[in-house]
């Protein structure tokens, strides 16, 4: 230790004053984004840095952003475009963008927004503290420049970030990242070109941070890839995934064990196997299918047809009776007609989704669809995806009133005392929000039975046998 860091470490109080910052995160996208800022908040926090709740009370404010769709995309230059006026009231406060937007704009933000201070890639987040070092002293310089650190990490032995979260709103859950980026070619998808190419983490990485949440009362942990069925497979030697699920199982004590999202084309007997012996892994999947018509399906490059995606589910469902599934859909991607669109509902009726995510197709940056026009009138995407998402509410009130009567393992999430009639918040193993009566404690694993099935939620009471 040096004689800094024993200075520091003594008069530590002394040091938050110096460096002290109150920090703003907005985060967008998906819980690869959310589990990023996690790590960028523990990181802060680390430093002395505290959290506010309102980006106008905030010295650092970050926007970690997701460009998968236009719209999303857009959302951040509104953002951006509000705190302009905060940068003109305040000119200190340090304005930072990171996340997928950083990485597919780079420097092309400041064309727009000469004021951010700060740009960077998914990457580079464990220099977080170092940039915002950077950006401080760089305002001493007359001619004050963006501290900017995009583009891929391509080292094989890519160094994930290992620090735990703080805790969240569900002490009992977290997620654990197991790769980074992703290898497919999904015709209409910007993730490859803003996370870069598919990095496995080491297994042993992944026990021991489990582990480390266990110890903190985790029961449930979600493992976080864009495609985890494909872990290891490009690492000669490391366990698959299959593997890493039963090592998990074998080396913690974790007691729920689930994961997202799994490609259909890298669904294999040894994990579907996994389904039926190992004691943790909970019965359900999220499996996209994007479209139900084969047509579209090979233009998306999505590598299997509607039928293989309808065999796969049917062979889960025969080995694992209570699976649940839920799926991505697409609405108008190019070319699309009247009956691409009618197998994709054909295909809903078919597998019966407890949820689904519906998208109107966007043309992103570097992908290839968008190169094919977007020939797809506004009105019949708009009326498509309405078409979906009715679909969707009433086959899962039809799955809903399935559930009346039974009884589910429910793990304590939230508890709202206010709430009188359903205090306690949990999930079913298939992933199902049930409000339910009781008396337990957040992170005890209770019975519910099920007593009330609205469309798009469900009310239980704690069984007492
Ligand atoms: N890795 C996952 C997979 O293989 O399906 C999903 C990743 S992506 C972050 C989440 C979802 O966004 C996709 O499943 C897809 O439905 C949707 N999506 C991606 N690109 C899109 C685009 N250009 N337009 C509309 N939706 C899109
Ligand atoms: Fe995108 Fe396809 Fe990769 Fe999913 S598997 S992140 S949809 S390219
Ligand atoms: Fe969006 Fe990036 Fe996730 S584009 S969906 S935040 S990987």
């Amino acid at each position: 230790m040096t004689f800094v860091h024993v200075l520091r470490s003594r008069f530590s109080f002394f040091w938050l004053r110096a460096d002290y910052m109150k920090v703003y995160i907005k985060t967008f996208g998906c819980q690869m984004n959310e589990q990023d800022s996690a790590q960028m908040f523990a990181l802060l926090d680390g430093q002395g840095y505290e959290r506010v709740d309102e980006a106008c009370l905030a010295d650092l404010i970050l926007f970690n952003t997701c460009s998968v769709r236009e719209k999303a995309a857009q959302k951040i230059f509104s953002e951006l475009g509000r705190v302009r006026l905060l940068k003109a009231d305040n000119p200190s406060v340090i304005i930072g963008v990171a996340g997928c937007v950083a990485e597919q704009e780079k420097e092309r933000l400041l064309v727009r927004f000469p004021f951010i201070d700060l740009i960077f890639g998914p990457d580079h987040i464990r220099h977080l503290v170092n940039l915002i070092e950077a950006v401080k002293n760089n305002r001493s310089c007359k001619d004050k420049q963006v501290v900017q650190k995009t583009g891929f990490d391509l080292r094989k032995d890519f160094e994930f970030l290992n620090v735990l979260p703080a805790e969240n709103e569900s002490p009992a859950k977290a997620f654990v990242t197991i790769q980074k980026g992703c290898d497919n070619i999904c015709s209409f998808c910007i993730v490859p070109f803003v996370r870069g190419r598919e990095v496995s983490r080491p297994h042993q990485a992944i026990i021991d941070e489990i582990n480390a949440l266990v110890e903190r009362g985790v029961k449930e942990v979600t493992l976080l890839g864009q495609n985890v069925n494909s872990y290891g497979l490009k690492n000669p030697g490391s366990v698959s995934f299959a593997g890493l699920l039963e090592l998990i199982a074998q080396k913690t004590k974790l007691k729920r064990l689930r994961f997202t999202t799994s490609h259909p084309k890298d669904v294999k007997d040894d994990l579907i196997d996994q389904y039926v012996v190992n004691p943790i892994l909970l019965p359900q999947m999220h499996l996209p299918v994007q479209s139900g018509s084969d047509r579209i399906l090979k233009l998306m490059r999505r590598q299997y047809t509607a039928g293989d995606y309808r065999s796969l589910v049917e062979n889960l469902r025969r080995k694992v009776p209570h699976i649940s599934f839920s799926t991505d859909l697409i609405v108008g991607f190019p070319t699309e007609t009247d009956d691409d669109y009618a197998a994709t509902l054909r295909l809903m009726d078919a597998v019966r989704f407890d949820q689904t995510f519906s998208f109107v197709y966007s043309p992103r940056p570097y992908t290839r669809a968008a190169e094919l026009e977007d020939d797809v009138p506004q009105e019949v995407k708009a009326l498509r995806l309405k078409q979906l998402l009715e679909r969707d509410t009433q086959i899962t009130r039809e799955n809903n009133q399935a559930m009346l009567g039974r009884i589910y393992d429910v793990l304590v999430e939230k508890i709202d005392k206010e709430n009188e009639g359903h205090p306690f918040t949990g999930r079913t193993p298939s992933n199902r929000i049930v409000h339910f009566a009781g008396a337990c404690q957040a992170g005890d694993i209770v019975s519910v039975k099920i007593v009330k099935a609205n469309p798009h939620s469900l009310f239980g009471e704690q069984n007492a046998a």
